[in-house]
């Protein structure tokens, strides 16, 4: 019960989550593009700014943390879980060790974290933690993915969301085709369907509660390289057509993240996916990490003096993902106030 009732607030109306839950390695990317220095205060400063957000607790629902952060506080003290769960907003956080070369398998990846994962799962739930995520990563090319890299990333989605929800935590549950390379549309939407196809399968071997767990997937896209890039109509057509065949309508809530997109198309796709004529079986939002944090993050740029600025443009951000989250976003809306 406790679990449903988490799954359904998370995906509520006008909700979405943000996804805060970077490796250090990665934010370390994201930092040294804009020639902000990674260090443990420069992280803490950056989550802090996002956070503490004026207004944001009417659009999130929850925010994802990677470890480091989750035992992180404000520089007023207040531990971030403890500051996101005042704002109720639910706290989340990413268990996997991250994606690894697949043995065998040469530009294919497994997700590692499984071993020791059942008492992890328990010290986060001690820790505040009410749901959590796993990501899987699929690559398309001429001769990827393979069957053995979409069966092992479905078994071990499968096992963790197993292990979070024994342990009383929501499972995000994340198979991410990857928007990297120069297929179509339609490539995109038979693997994402096969992938999709695949998660469920093993998700029902092993006896997981739909009714307890969040997809999050990617929208079905053309790759970044790919000459004919789709408007915003086909590709919410597509992912609609996609998830209808492949999702079980027990599953509450479908939280997308957004792979590469910048905000504004993410934007305006997920509002095109809210505009169908027909609704859905489930509530369609967003897990957004770059498209919520890409313009803050510019602003900000490791500066004291623009924490407000950056802040504003993120607020922004979330109530436009919002906005489209309910089919009501347009482009004329994206002025910042
Ligand atoms: P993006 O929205 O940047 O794709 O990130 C979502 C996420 O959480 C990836 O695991």
């Amino acid at each position: 019960m406790e679990l449903e009732a988490t799954a359904r607030r998370l995906v509520a109306p006008e909700c979405g989550i943000l996804a805060a839950d970077e490796s250090s390695a990665t934010i370390g990317k994201r930092f040294e593009a804009l020639g902000i220095p990674c260090t443990v205060e420069t992280r803490r400063a950056y989550r802090e700014l996002l956070f503490t957000a004026p207004g944001i607790e009417r659009y999130l629902s929850g925010v994802i943390l990677y470890d480091e952060t989750l035992k992180q506080a404000s520089q007023g003290g207040a531990r971030f879980v403890d500051l996101l769960a005042r704002r109720e907003i639910l706290p989340g956080i990413k268990v996997d060790a991250g994606a690894k070369p697949l043995a065998g398998h040469p530009g294919e990846f497994i997700t590692e974290g499984l071993d020791g994962l059942r008492e992890r799962l328990a010290a986060y739930r001690e820790q505040g933690a009410r749901f959590t995520k796993w990501r899987a990563v699929i690559t398309i090319d001429a001769s990827r993915p393979s069957r053995t890299a979409i069966r092992s990333n479905a078994e071990a989605l499968a096992r963790y969301a197993m292990l979070a929800q024994e342990q009383g935590l929501v499972p995000i549950v994340e198979p991410e085709v990857l928007m990297d390379g120069d297929h179509d549309l339609a490539r995109c939407e038979t693997v994402t369907g096969m992938v999709l196809h695949q998660v469920f399968e093993s998700l029902h071997a092993h006896g997981a509660c739909l009714e307890g767990l969040i997809l999050k997937p990617n929208m079905v896209v053309a790759g970044k390289k790919c000459p004919e890039q789709p408007g915003v109509e086909p590709v919410a057509e597509a992912t609609l057509r996609t998830l209808r065949r492949h999702v079980p309508a027990a599953v509450p809530g479908i939280a997308f993240l957004s792979g590469g997109q910048t905000p504004e198309r993410a934007s305006a796709h997920l509002n095109a996916l809210n505009q169908g004529a027909s609704r859905p079986p489930w509530q369609l939002t967003f897990s957004f990490s770059r498209a919520l944090q890409e313009p803050p993050l510019a602003a900000w740029a490791g500066q004291a003096d623009q924490v407000a600025s950056a802040q504003k443009l993120f607020t922004h951000r979330v109530r436009l993902n919002s906005l489209a989250r309910m089919g009501r976003y347009s482009k004329d809306l994206e002025a910042v106030p």
